[in-house]
């Protein structure tokens, strides 16, 4: 058996509004993550473009989601901090991938469906390989472990399926060619903690959500303290108290999501706020939550906007990310080439 040392990737799209989901999501995982595990995040903007980006603003939401990153506590010097569109073995490992991964398993995937709509003759053919993409981002390190949200699930088993059908169909040469029985590790999500899906404030059976039209559905990783208060203010709830237990939780959406949301940014467990909170109405809930929502977002948004003021920084930081990605990628890549039977590149 093959043994691939632990490798941490995971990738955040900067299509614009950051939001608690994502944090807590996502970035909350990723920063605690980089203790124990070598880390890459990558801010995937050849995702983004799947669909309609514009350019100016693309640019800008590049460098939003990377000081975003840094402002939560990702150190880019110790972990890597890049740019996917900067590092091609992305998109060259995303074609080999267009060709393993079936037809069948990308007419499955529930968020394309979702986001192509009802008018799915229109979508790009980009968003339908998008998967494909993403199983080459975290292939293209070897990495063994995603920290994502649960939307993000069905992905990282297509980028399972995909590994081993790599493993499987080229494994004569994978051996022929020293690598062992496994060219590729079959990446495992890590789907963690109590919020793993945040929902929307307004309505809590829709996922929280950089597309919602409206502004009050979410608080995004900019939004001021003022904002932030207000917004839990107005956070649709039911006219009960809090439940003791989390049992007490079901079929109250609206509720669940509030409390899970508290217990994440506590870094606690929703037990532990129950047994706390129990009883209490969400006249006195609510401002507890808002002053807790205020006392870890305020200090990241102050944090992104110093940094967002030096372009020039965050560029840097992304060059650097990039060359010491482009280090791991480009040797396994062309491995991967090595495997398949295409001719080794030719020297630049
Ligand atoms: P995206 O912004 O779609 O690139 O998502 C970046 C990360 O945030 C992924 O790991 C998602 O699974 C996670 N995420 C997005 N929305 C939510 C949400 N409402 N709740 C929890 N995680 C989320
Ligand atoms: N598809 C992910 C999302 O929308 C973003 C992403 C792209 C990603 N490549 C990745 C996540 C690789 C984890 C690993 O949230």
């Amino acid at each position: 058996m093959t043994i691939f040392a632990p490798r941490v990737f995971s990738g955040v799209q900067p299509t614009g509004n950051l939001h608690l989901g994502n944090y807590l999501g996502a970035i909350v995982r990723f920063v605690a993550l980089q203790d124990t595990h070598e880390c890459l995040y990558c801010v995937v903007d050849l995702h983004a473009i799947t669909v309609w980006q514009d350019p100016a603003e693309l640019k800008r939401q590049i460098r939003e989601v990377t000081a975003a990153f840094i402002a939560a506590g990702i150190d880019p010097k110790a972990h890597i901090v890049f740019n996917q569109s900067q590092v091609s073995a992305h998109a060259e490992l995303a074609w080999i991938f267009n060709c393993v991964a079936r037809m069948g398993w990308l007419n499955r995937m529930t968020q394309f469906k979702e986001k192509a709509g009802k008018d799915r003759e229109n979508a790009s053919v980009g968003l339908f390989a998008y998967p494909n993409l993403m199983s080459a981002d975290i292939l293209a390190y070897k990495a063994t472990h995603v920290p994502v949200g649960e939307d993000q699930k069905q992905h990282l088993e297509l980028a399972r399926d995909t590994a081993a059908k790599f493993n499987h169909d080229y494994a004569e040469t994978i051996a022929a060619l020293g690598h062992g029985d496994a060219f590729f590790p079959l990446p495992e999500p890590l789907i963690q903690g109590p919020a793993t899906r945040v929902m929307s404030l307004r309505d809590g059976t829709k996922k929280m959500s950089k597309s919602d039209p409206s502004d009050y559905s979410r608080i995004n990783l900019t939004d001021d303290a003022d904002g932030i208060a207000q917004k839990v203010r107005k956070a649709k709830t039911d006219p009960e108290p809090l439940p003791s237990e989390p049992k007490g939780l079901e079929g109250r959406p609206e509720a669940d999501n509030l409390v899970g949301i508290y217990a994440a940014l506590a870094g606690t467990s929703r037990d532990q706020v129950l047994a706390e909170h129990g009883g209490a109405q969400f006249s006195a809930f609510k401002p507890l939550l808002a002053e807790l929502a205020v006392e870890k977002l305020a200090p990241i948004a102050g944090e992104m906007r110093r940094l967002l003021a030096d372009p020039a920084y965050i560029d840097g930081v992304l060059g650097d990310g990039a060359e010491r990605a482009a280090a791991i990628a480009d040797p396994i890549l062309a491995d991967v080439k090595d495997v398949v039977g295409l001719l080794a590149s030719r020297r630049r």
